[in-house]
Parts: structure tokens; sequence; C-alpha cells
């Protein structure tokens, strides 16, 4: 079979990433790049093409893909010019800045008969897969519970990411992830409420903190926390935390780290109406927090998962070919845009939303 020839917009941090992972990639040709900034072409690897301007890339003949890496604010003309030039389109996340630009892109692609999907590779993430796979095992009994949470500890936010007008904020630039991955985990089970608290603690645009509590019609609230201004003066080279906890009343299940490590944890029997033990911890004294009795608690490992983020890609080669269906469809995109929606509402009032 032909490679699929992809041209890039953008070759800036992502755009980057893909030229590393896609310069070399079974089922693809790499064909080049185009940057309205000419200085960021600079350095594509030899072979490639340097386009001289968007319109080039769209137009060339020897491109059938066109992939998006350029700031969020871009996307929506950006696909709306490439499927009009009859290209099939691979967006950057998030898709859109609202729901009714994605309307406005998937309707272009549609009537040009075009392939339109987006890049969420954090789909792939070993914690997220670890965390999924303990969720699907149903090995935690009922679950109630799941929490997913990222924290920085040096207060970054770079350069555009702090301004509106590109699309900035932590919530559509990883936001757009942590919420794909919830409703992604959890699939065909409605959303009830949300409730969300989001803020700019420290930049004067853009929400650099959210904490957002999805109720589930199977029972399961999760809760996704991010914060960038979680200062701490980590060891060198740790400067975030990235963590899952699920919950179920026959186990509990913690997952720290994108490479992640944890462990299933039970007890031997339910420790419900002991006979209370005074302990003496750094608390006080106390009957419920001191340490369980001897033998009691039990740990299991986490299942071992196999993925990375090519497993992305692998899927889009398959699917573009008719062998399955891309991976990331875009009503499930639209769901987190309306979530978003949702999540800023409840923000903006203090009120829960209802949600589905
Ligand atoms: N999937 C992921 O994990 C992931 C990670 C980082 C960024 N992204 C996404 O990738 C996109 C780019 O982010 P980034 O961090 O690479 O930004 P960046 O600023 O590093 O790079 C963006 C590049 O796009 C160029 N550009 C902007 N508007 C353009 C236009 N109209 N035409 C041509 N070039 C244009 C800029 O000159 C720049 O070189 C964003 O949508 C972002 O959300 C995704």
């Amino acid at each position: 079979m032909e490679p699929i020839r992809i041209g890039i917009i953008g070759h800036g941090f992502m755009g980057h990433e893909h030229e590393k992972m896609l310069s070399n990639f079974s089922g693809i040709r790499l064909m080049g790049f185009a940057d309205k900034d000419p200085s960021q072409l600079e350095d594509v690897l030899p072979g490639l093409k340097r386009y001289q301007s968007n319109e080039e890339l769209i137009h060339d003949p020897e491109v059938d893909v066109v992939l998006i890496a350029a700031n969020n604010n871009q996307h929506h003309d950006l696909v709306i010019q490439a499927a009009n030039a009859g290209k099939n389109v691979i967006c950057e996340k998030p898709v859109a800045m609202s729901l009714q630009q994605l309307d406005e892109m998937e309707e272009a692609c549609h009537q040009n008969h075009v392939r339109f999907t987006v890049h969420h590779q954090r789909r792939f993430d070993p914690d997220f897969r670890t965390a999924r796979a303990v969720y699907d095992s149903k090995t935690l009994g009922n679950m109630y519970t799941i929490k997913s949470s990222l924290y920085g500890f040096n207060g970054n936010m770079h350069d555009w990411h702090v301004y509106k007008s590109e699309g900035g904020g932590m919530l559509y630039d990883w936001g757009v992830h942590l919420l794909d991955q919830i409703l992604w985990m959890l699939p065909g089970v409605k959303l009830k409420t949300v409730f969300a608290d989001i803020r700019n603690v420290i930049n004067f645009e853009v929400d650099d903190y959210f904490k957002i509590l999805m109720r589930f019609e199977n029972g399961v609230t999760a809760e996704v926390e991010l914060g960038t201004y979680y200062l701490a003066d980590k060891v060198q080279d740790k400067w975030f935390e990235r963590h899952w906890f699920i919950g179920g009343n026959q186990g509990t299940a913690y997952v720290d780290g994108f490479f992640p490590e944890g462990k299933i944890v039970r007890t031997s029997h339910l420790l419900q109406n002991v006979s209370g033990q005074r302990t003496m911890t750094a608390a006080g004294p106390t009957r419920s927090f001191g340490p369980a009795p001897e033998g009691t608690i039990l740990t299991e490992p986490l299942p071992q998962v196999n993925t990375c983020h090519e497993n992305y890609f692998e899927n889009y080669v398959r699917a573009y070919h008719g062998e399955e269906d891309f991976l990331v469809q875009i009503s499930e995109t639209r769901r987190v845009l309306r979530l978003m929606d949702a999540v800023r509402e409840s923000g903006r009032t203090g009120k829960s939303v209802d949600f589905e």
C-alpha cells in the first residue's frame, strides 16, 4: 500500500514532535512543513519540503493529509481551508475553540468528503491506560470514585498559552486531554451533572487551575484537578506530579506518575465496627486513622499495559485504509467541548450543570 503523505502546518513544539515521530513511520511519508514564521522552518529535517505558505502545502498534489499543529485559534480556518482543497485533516487538540467552530469544520470536511480526526494521543498514556485497565477489570467491586490530577510546581505558563485570544489557558491545553480520558474511560455512560471551580490564580487572562467533579449515571464520580501554581521545591528534575486514584467497595488503586507506579490495595476482611484501638500519631491520638491490624492490608500489582503514542498513528494508518475506525471520532471531541462549556458555566455561576 502507498504510504499516506502528510504535510504539517506549524513547526513549533508539536510540529517538531510530529517530525521526530513521522519522519520514519511505517505507512506514512512526511512531506514537509509550512509555518507563518519562516524562521521556524530553518531546522526542518533535510529531505523534507519547506513550503513558502500554507496555501502551497494545502494545494501540493503530493499531500494527502494536512496535520494542523498551529496555535489553537488557527485550527478552525486551517481545517476548513485544507478540507476545501480536498485534503484529509488531522487537527491538534483542542479541535476548536467553540462548538460552532467545530460544526463548521465538520461540515466542510463532510461536504468535501475528506477524513477528519483529532490528535488525542494521550489516550495511549501509560498512566491512563493503567487506570483504565483497573476500571475495566471491575476488580475493585462497585467503583464510586476516580480521581485524575496533574500539578505543576513552578508556576510556568508559556508563550501564547497565557493569551485568551490565542486559545490559551489550561482547560484548552491539558484539560482537554484529562477530560477526554475520563469520558473515554466510561464509554456509553451518561454524564449527568458537572460542577467546577476554574480560576486564574496568577494569570490575568486565562485559567491556570481547575477542579471538575462529574457525576455519571452509573454512580461513579470523577474528579479532575489541575494546578500550575502548586509551588514546591522538588528534586531537580521533578517539576510536576500526576496521580490517579480509583475507589471501589472491594479495594482501591493508586497510579502515580506518567510511567506509573502504584498498587491495588485491599483489606483481608472488612475492618468495620472493630474495637477501637487508641494509637498516638503525628495528628494526636486516633482510632480511625491508626495503623491497620497486622496482615490485614493486602496489595496486588497494577495491570501491565503495553502502550505508546506511536499507537495513535498506527491506528490512523489502518483507519485511513478502511481497516478499522479512527480512534478519535469527531462526535467524541464535540462531547469534550460541550463538557468544557459546562465546566465554564459552572465555574461562572458556582452551580452544578445538568449535562446528559
Ligand atoms: N497533543 C499534544 O499532546 C499537544 C502537545 C502540545 C501542543 N499541542 C497542540 O499543538 C498546537 C501547537 O502548539 P505548540 O505548543 O506546538 O505551539 P508553538 O507555538 O510551539 O508552535 C505553533 C507554530 O505554529 C505556527 N503558526 C501559528 N499560526 C499559524 C498559521 N496560521 N499558519 C502557519 N503557521 C502558524 C507558529 O509560528 C509556530 O511555529 C496547539 O493546538 C496545541 O494545543 C498538542
